[in-house]
This record gives structure tokens, C-alpha cells and sequence, in this order.
């Protein structure tokens, strides 16, 4: 049996994607910009699909930007408001996605803009009366925190954050690739001025996602030059076969979002559940053993040391695809910059994330939980 537990590296495509994707690549090859009629049949499609998904995001459609996925978005964002001067100081935290802790060293070595991470405790949580002291201590400010954290699932309180952004005249970025397309979220109805999000979380296709750029916040400089596509933001030709399997992929989860969260959420219980009985000494990293406060479709789990990197090796090779904390670009092992910033000390543990998505089978479940329960008994002997 194959069993793919890690989907929120990525999530394969939903069916009614890809017969979307197929039908679209059948009918329309115009470009956007031309103008003429295939050009503006083509057009006609990239803006139906952005309406449909400034609509089920809770936005306007000029607040929409679309960019080749979140590692874009938030290096989009950060980058231009530093290099157009709004900024400065960026306060983020060290339990970000790397497109967003490297976006900030680059920022930190190539401009003026002073960055300052927030503290965070061991159980993944930023330390928000930190953030509220720094606010009220200085000007120009954009605060960059995550919605949900990618390898532990710790979900962030927005309204607060925002609140607090609001109060103090910062502007406020999150990062949602996690996380939009997961829970029934309106952008507007929020206090937030930018967002990040990606398809390929939600069963679309990779290399798709957006900027979401709340009307008028801040002042933004052009991210790639060239062509006035995007509101003279992003220059080049859409992806917009991209686009139309994103704009499918967030209708079918906005669709199916409650029987979603039910199943996935049942899932992980059970994983839970057994792991539990098979392996007393389990322990879970940050809020993900929780039902509250985190994620319902990502479970980090904490296996006693000394850490073995053959314990994941094993399970790959008995076809069970999980991952230690995110994807890395190398393919090798670096650790988890997460755990680590939550002070956890790496050489002492075994850490599996195990991330879920609608495709998953309590029968997978079952044969996981038995064979890391296995393979990490096997390690100990
Ligand atoms: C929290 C978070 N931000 C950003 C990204 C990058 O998104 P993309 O793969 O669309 O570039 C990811 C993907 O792993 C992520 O989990």
C-alpha cells in the first residue's frame, strides 16, 4: 500500500481540478494581453477566475495579484514595501517559512529596514505582549506572522494580531498558504493588509497562488518589470492554466470545507488514538496533539531519542511518505528551524510530521500508526 502523509508539503490534484485544467488547455491559448478575440476570450477567463476567487476569499478583485505561489507572494511583499521605503522595521518571528526568515535576511543585508523576531515559547507560540510592547516603541512598522505554521500547526490569532497592528498604525501580513482554502476566512472582514497563498495546498496545481494587497495599503513597488500585467505589478504573461486550476481548486474546498474538516479531523484522532496505544512514550510538538489552537490537518510527532535518520528512510521504504518538518529544496536533512527556535534540542528526538488531506483512508491511518510504531521500536532495539 501506498500511503502519502505529507500533504502539507503538497495535496495531489483534485479530479474536478484537473477535468477543469484539461478543458481549459482544449479551448483557450490566447494570451491575456493581446487584444485581439483570443486574446480577450483568454482575458475573460483570468478575470472570471479571479472573481471567483476574490469572492470566496472574502476580497475585492483588484486585491487580488496573482504570483506563481506563496514563496512569491511573501518575498513579493516583503521585499517591495522594504525597497519602496515604507519601512522601518519588520517584526516577524523565527517559526516562519523560509520564503519569508530568507526574504528578511536579504532585507536585513540590502536595506536600511531593521528586522526583529518575536520570542517564542516551547510550545510554538509567538509572544504577543512582546509584539505589543515593540508597536508602541517605534514608527513604520509591518508585522509578518504566519497564520499556520506549516510543521506544527499552531494557528495564530489574526483579529488580535491585526488589532494590535491597527492600534499601533503597523501594517499587518500573514502568511496563509497554509491555511486558505482550510477554513471559511474573509479577508476583508479581517484586520489584515496582506496575505499569501498558494494552490497546490488545496488540490491545484503547483506554481500557482496569490497576493492578497488589501485597497490601498501601503505603497507598493512593481515586483518583476516588463509588462503592466497585474496592475503594473508583477510583469509576464499569467499562468493562467494555473489560475484556472486555483480558482477550481478553492471552489471545490469552499464546497466541501465542513465534510473536509470532519473526516481530516477524525483522521487525525485516530492517528492520535494510536499512536498513543502503540507507543507510550509519544509526545506531540507544539499544539498539534491538541484540538484546539491548531491546525485539524497537520500532527507533529515527538519520538524519544537519539535521533536516526534511517527511522524515516525505513518508513519511505516501506512506501509511507511523511516528512520530518518542511520540504527541503536540497533534499537533505538540515533540521527543523521550528523546534529548534522552540528550543528543542534535536540530537534527543525523532520527529515525524504527518500532514492529512480528504484523499487519506482510515486503512492508511492504521498502516502508518503500526509501522512508525515498528520501525521506532526496531530503532530502539
Ligand atoms: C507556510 C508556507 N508558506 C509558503 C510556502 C511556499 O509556497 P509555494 O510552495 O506555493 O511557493 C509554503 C509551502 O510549503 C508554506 O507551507
Amino acid at each position: 500500500m501506498d500511503v502519502y502523509l505529507d500533504n502539507a508539503a503538497t495535496t495531489p490534484l483534485d479530479p474536478e481540478v484537473i477535468s477543469e485544467m484539461s478543458g481549459f488547455m482544449e479551448r483557450f491559448y490566447g494570451n491575456p494581453s493581446s487584444t485581439h478575440f483570443k486574446g480577450r476570450e483568454t482575458r475573460v477567463e483570468l478575470e472570471k477566475a479571479r472573481k471567483k476567487i476574490a469572492s470566496i476569499v472574502g476580497a475585492a478583485e483588484k486585491e487580488i495579484i496573482f504570483t506563481s505561489g506563496g514563496t512569491e507572494a511573501n518575498n513579493f511583499i516583503l521585499k517591495s514595501l522594504s525597497l519602496a521605503g515604507e519601512l522601518n522595521r519588520i517584526i516577524s518571528s523565527p517559526i516562519e517559512h523560509h520564503s519569508v526568515l530568507d526574504s528578511l535576511e536579504w532585507i536585513s543585508k540590502n536595506t536600511k529596514v531593521k528586522i526583529h523576531y518575536l520570542s517564542v515559547d516551547e510550545k510554538g507560540n509567538c509572544d504577543l505582549e512582546e509584539l505589543e510592547k515593540g508597536l508602541k516603541a517605534g514608527k513604520k512598522t509591518l508585522v509578518s506572522l504566519m497564520h499556520g505554521n506549516n510543521e506544527i500547526g499552531n494557528l495564530l490569532d489574526l483579529k488580535k494580531v491585526g488589532d494590535l497592528c491597527l492600534s499601533n498604525n503597523a501594517l499587518f501580513h500573514t502568511d496563509m498558504v497554509q491555511t486558505l482554502g482550510h477554513y471559511p476566512i474573509s479577508l476583508n472582514a479581517l484586520p489584515i493588509d496582506f496575505a499569501s497563498a498558494s494552490a497546490h495546498k488545496i488540490h491545484g496545481p503547483k506554481g500557482s497562488g496569490f497576493l492578497y494587497i488589501k485597497n490601498k495599503a501601503g505603497k507598493l513597488r512593481p515586483y518583476f518589470h516588463g509588462g503592466a500585467q497585474e496592475r503594473g505589478l508583477r510583469g509576464g504573461t499569467e499562468n493562467i492554466l494555473g489560475i484556472i486550476g486555483m480558482a477550481k481548486a478553492f471552489e471545490v474546498a469552499r464546497n466541501t470545507m465542513d465534510d473536509q474538516k470532519a473526516l481530516i479531523a477524525g483522521l487525525k484522532n485516530r492517528m492520535i488514538e494510536q499512536l498513543n496505544s502503540q507507543i507510550p512514550s509519544v509526545q506531540y510538538n507544539g499544539l498539534s496533539g491538541q484540538s484546539d489552537g491548531c491546525m485539524y490537518n497537520i500532527l507533529n510527532v515527538q519520538l524519544p531519542g537519539p535521533y536516526d535518520n534511517t527511522l524515516l528512510f525505513n518508513l519511505d521504504l516501506m512506501k509511507i511518505a511523511v516528512s520530518e518538518g518542511s520540504a527541503c529544496s536540497s533534499g537533505a536533512s538540515e533540521g527543523s528551524h521550528v523546534l529548534r527556535a522552540m528550543g528543542q534540542s534535536e540530537n534527543n528526538f525523532n520527529n515525524i510530521r504527518i500532514s492529512f488531506s480528504k484523499m487519506n483512508t482510515t486503512e492508511e491511518i492504521d498502516y502508518a500508526a503500526k509501522a512508525i510504531a515498528k520501525v521506532y521500536r526496531d530503532l530502539l532495539e
